[in-house]
């Protein structure tokens, strides 16, 4: 059934981001960037880690590319570092930090795998912190204008690009509870940084529009809310927490409003927004790519603020070692909730993947990793019921290629399908890389076998 379903066009990749593997985050000339500066803060990142070495992609990328053919990946999904392209965040373009992604599209493409790029993953340059970051009005032109330079240098090699990746997990875990770089804890920064984030994309889309050929999208990382009762408290905390995290960042983009819950989440916090600002955050764009690991079981929670709701943890499912419920139904369920609230466009899965309890090292060469195998034959289904339900996915992104630099869990946390022993650098597959070059090469096949 699967092989005539997925098209030939599917893509099937990874995705990375440039923190997390790059390593030599200074150098060429880049500027640091706020994780950068996070991390060399002391506690702040588990155990120090920091990415100053991560998985040294910056010196080994074409190691990596080669190991995405043999996989037969089709498709990566990568980062740019703005503080690479331009040090101080705006102004001097930086050539050697456009050389880089120059040589790695390149390489890409020698092996017939398609990039998608995103603009922003997290890593704003310190130089605009400096000058209040995400909660300075002019940061949206920055963006604007960085994301021109990029469009200028790369258009014509690729052919995906997104703006952010989940200005949801920007603005709650950098401005609201500050576990993330630049580690604020303030319920009136967080919507204001929300709504820039948003105006951001919105400049960039404008700029694709007069300077791109292609297509650019939105990711973002949604969490289906399931309410853990039928009472009204329930319902309505679980209407906030939908609110909150998933249409707080769709609605602007696509209805061009905030959901009316947002006023009742953060009261005297929520700012009225200028309504040429929401003009300007709703742009056409020509895909949506959604991160997808777990779901929530919602209920009332008056203590749990901002938004008065909590997480009743599933006890019955498996849980990855990050304590996410493994819930691949619920990945169906976005996508047939984004088609449904927000028309057809082309959806792609440009996230999904899981930390688990891997045996910590290689043994006779091998890396098994049975709970990561069943992760994605799972999801993978549910990816492929999507496309037999007629919705428009055009491919699917493995979170990540390599264990890579977690955040604030530093290592701790593998979510690669190839593992990294960050002593040698040497890369080894897992039998998830395995398992999905199987799904890849049968197109989906093998995952019908499995049933
Ligand atoms: C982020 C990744 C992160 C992954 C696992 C996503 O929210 O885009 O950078 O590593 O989740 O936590």
């Amino acid at each position: 059934m699967s092989e005539r379903l997925v098209p030939d066009s599917f893509l099937w990749g990874a995705a990375t981001s440039a923190y997390q593997i790059e390593g030599s985050p200074l150098a060429d000339g880049a500027g640091p960037s706020i994780w950068h500066r996070f991390c060399h803060s002391p506690g702040m990142v588990r155990d120090g880690d920091t990415g100053d070495i991560a998985c040294d992609h910056y010196r080994r990328f074409r190691e990596d590319v080669s190991l995405m053919a043999e996989l037969g990946l089709n498709a990566y999904r990568f980062s740019i570092s703005w503080s690479r392209i331009l040090p101080e965040g705006r102004g001097r373009v930086n050539d050697r930090g456009l050389a880089f992604y120059d040589r790695l599209i390149d390489a890409l493409h020698a092996h017939g795998i398609r990039p998608m790029v995103t603009l922003y993953h997290w890593d704003l340059p310190a130089a605009l912190d400096d000058r209040g970051g995400w909660l300075n009005p002019d940061v949206a032109n920055w963006f604007g204008e960085y994301a021109s330079v990029v469009f200028r240098a790369f258009d014509d090699r690729v052919p995906l690009w997104a703006t952010l990746n989940e200005p949801w997990v920007v603005s709650d875990g950098g401005y609201l509870h500050g576990a993330l770089a630049p580690g604020h804890r303030s319920l009136f920064e967080a919507p204001i940084v929300s709504h820039h984030l948003l105006l951001a994309h919105g400049t960039a889309v404008e700029a694709y529009r007069a300077d791109g050929r292609n297509a650019v999208g939105l990711v973002v990382n949604l969490e289906p809310k399931y309410p853990a009762s039928d009472s009204p408290a329930d319902l309505a905390a679980t209407a906030r927490a939908d609110a909150y995290m998933n249409r707080h960042y769709l609605d602007p983009v696509f209805r061009g409003a905030y959901p009316e819950e947002m006023a009742d989440i953060f009261g005297a916090a929520w700012p009225s927004f200028p309504v040429a600002d929401l003009e300007r955050i709703r742009q056409s764009i020509d895909f949506l790519g959604v991160n997808y690991y777990t779901r929530s079981v919602t209920r009332d929670d008056p203590l749990a603020l901002p938004v008065r709701a909590g997480r009743v943890r599933q006890a019955r499912h498996a849980h990855t070692e990050t304590d996410w419920e493994v819930y691949p139904d619920g990945l169906y369920d976005t996508l047939e909730w984004v088609r449904g609230r927000y028309g057809a466009l082309p959806l792609y899965v440009t996230e999904n993947g899981a930390a688990f309890y891997d045996p910590p090292a290689v043994s006779n060469g091998r890396v098994e990793d049975p709970l990561r195998v069943r992760y994605y034959q799972e999801h993978i289904s549910a990816v492929l019921r999507a496309l037999g339900a007629g919705i428009d996915v055009r491919g699917y992104f493995a979170w990540s290629l390599l264990d890579n630099f977690e955040w604030s869990h530093g290592y701790s946390k593998r979510f690669g399908i190839v593992h990294v022993d960050y002593e040698t650098q040497r890369r080894t597959p897992k039998a998830s890389a395995r398992y999905y070059a199987d799904v890849i090469r049968s197109r989906g096949a093998v995952l019908a076998k499995q049933g």
